[in-house]
This record gives structure tokens, C-alpha cells and sequence, in this order.
């Protein structure tokens, strides 16, 4: 149904029309999908390998990495070819990024929403981090995504793993879950 790729310029029509749909979106965006709204179209259009593709691939192999910054793949969530969505997958974990980050960050396209594609995509990604030799993931999110809550509690009676104790940043608790990943 779904798979995930390394970034690749292959998924550049579609990857901009996600961001046109995601620039439309009105009220509250969380910080992950505004990151996406902010990416700016003239760039994306005119110069879409060095703009978005390479930065992804230094992040992966940890070139360049910003003070403070750990490795991390961005998979692109494809259905039917079209990029719908991403989830990264952390390679460690620094102190702060244990309390409120975590191994895995997600978003999935408005418009292809409740077609299970996140809860696909977490369990692919469950493989590649036991492919990482990670045991168990670190999942973050806050306390009113109630959507992803309930996609984290049901990973955790799926495959295993366990709530840790929440954190607070900015005034919002953080809820903290350990999923064990998969062989
Ligand atoms: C959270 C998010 C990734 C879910 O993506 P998705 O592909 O729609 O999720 P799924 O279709 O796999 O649905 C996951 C579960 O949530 C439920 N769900 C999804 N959207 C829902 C909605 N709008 N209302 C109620 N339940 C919903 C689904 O029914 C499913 O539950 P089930 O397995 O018991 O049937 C997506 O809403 C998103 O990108 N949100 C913004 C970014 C974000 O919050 N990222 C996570 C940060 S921790």
C-alpha cells in the first residue's frame, strides 16, 4: 500500500503539491507541518536537489550537522508514487532529545489522512530502526494530538513497549512512549 524512500528529486511534483496544500491550511498548524508549510515554492520549483534532497541526505550521514544535532533519516511516506507524507527516524538521542524529541517524527499530507497510511508508515519505520540495532523507539507528542496518542497507545498493545513518565516544554505536557521495534 505504502512505501518509504530516501528523498529523491523522483517525488518533486508531488512533494510541492503537498506543500501548496499544507500553505493553504487555516488555524492552528502544529510546529512539524509549519516547518513544511515554510518551505518556500521558488526554491522548491527552480532548485529542488540542493534545496531540499541533499540537506536530507547530509542529515542521514551526518554531514553538516548543526551544534547539538544528532543523524536522522527523513523517509518520504509513497503511495502510488506520490509523496504523502514523512517520517524521520532519529539515529541517537542527546539528553534533551530524550525529554522532549524522540526517535520519531511523523505528518502525513492532509488530503490522504485516516487511510491508516501513519499507522503503516510507523511500522515500517519500526523495522528500520531495528535494522539501526535499536531494541525500542522513543515516540513524542503532545498531550491534546489526540490522534497521534491514540496511534501510540495502540502501537504499544500491537507490538509492545510502554508509557514513560511525560515532561513539560513551554507549558505543554509531552507524553513519552516506548515502542519496541520490529524484526
Ligand atoms: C497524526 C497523523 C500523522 C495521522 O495520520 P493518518 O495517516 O491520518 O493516521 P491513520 O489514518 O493511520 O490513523 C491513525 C488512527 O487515528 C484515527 N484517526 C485519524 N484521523 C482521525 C481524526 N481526524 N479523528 C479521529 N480519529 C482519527 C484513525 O482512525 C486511526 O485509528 P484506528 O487505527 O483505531 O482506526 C496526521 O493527522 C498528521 O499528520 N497530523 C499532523 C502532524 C502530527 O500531529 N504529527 C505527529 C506528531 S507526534
Amino acid at each position: 500500500m505504502i512505501k518509504l524512500v530516501i528523498p529523491s528529486s523522483k517525488y518533486k511534483q508531488t512533494f510541492i503539491s503537498a506543500v501548496k496544500e499544507i500553505k493553504k491550511l487555516q488555524g492552528f498548524i502544529s510546529p512539524s507541518v509549519q516547518q513544511f508549510a515554510d518551505y518556500d515554492l521558488k526554491r522548491l520549483e527552480g532548485n529542488f536537489e540542493n534545496y531540499i534532497v541533499l540537506p536530507l541526505i547530509n542529515t542521514m550521514n551526518g554531514v553538516n550537522l548543526p551544534e547539538g544535532f544528532v543523524s536522522a533519516t527523513e523517509f518520504w511516506i509513497i503511495k502510488d508514487e506520490n509523496f504523502v507524507g514523512r517520517i524521520c527516524l532519529r539515529h541517537e538521542l542527546t539528553e534533551f532529545m530524550a525529554k522532549y524529541i524522540g526517535h520519531i517524527g511523523y505528518m502525513v499530507v492532509p488530503s490522504f489522512r485516516k487511510q491508516g497510511i501513519a499507522t503503516a508508515a510507523l511500522k515500517l519505520v519500526l523495522q528500520k530502526a531495528y535494522e539501526r540495532s535499536l531494541s525500542e523507539v522513543l515516540v513524542i507528542c503532545e498531550d491534546d494530538n489526540d490522534i497521534s496518542k491514540h496511534m501510540l497507545i495502540k502501537a504499544i498493545n500491537t507490538f509492545g513497549g510502554y508509557e514513560d513518565t511525560p515532561q513539560e516544554k513551554d507549558g505543554k505536557k509531552m507524553l513519552r512512549y516506548w515502542i519496541k521495534t520490529i524484526a
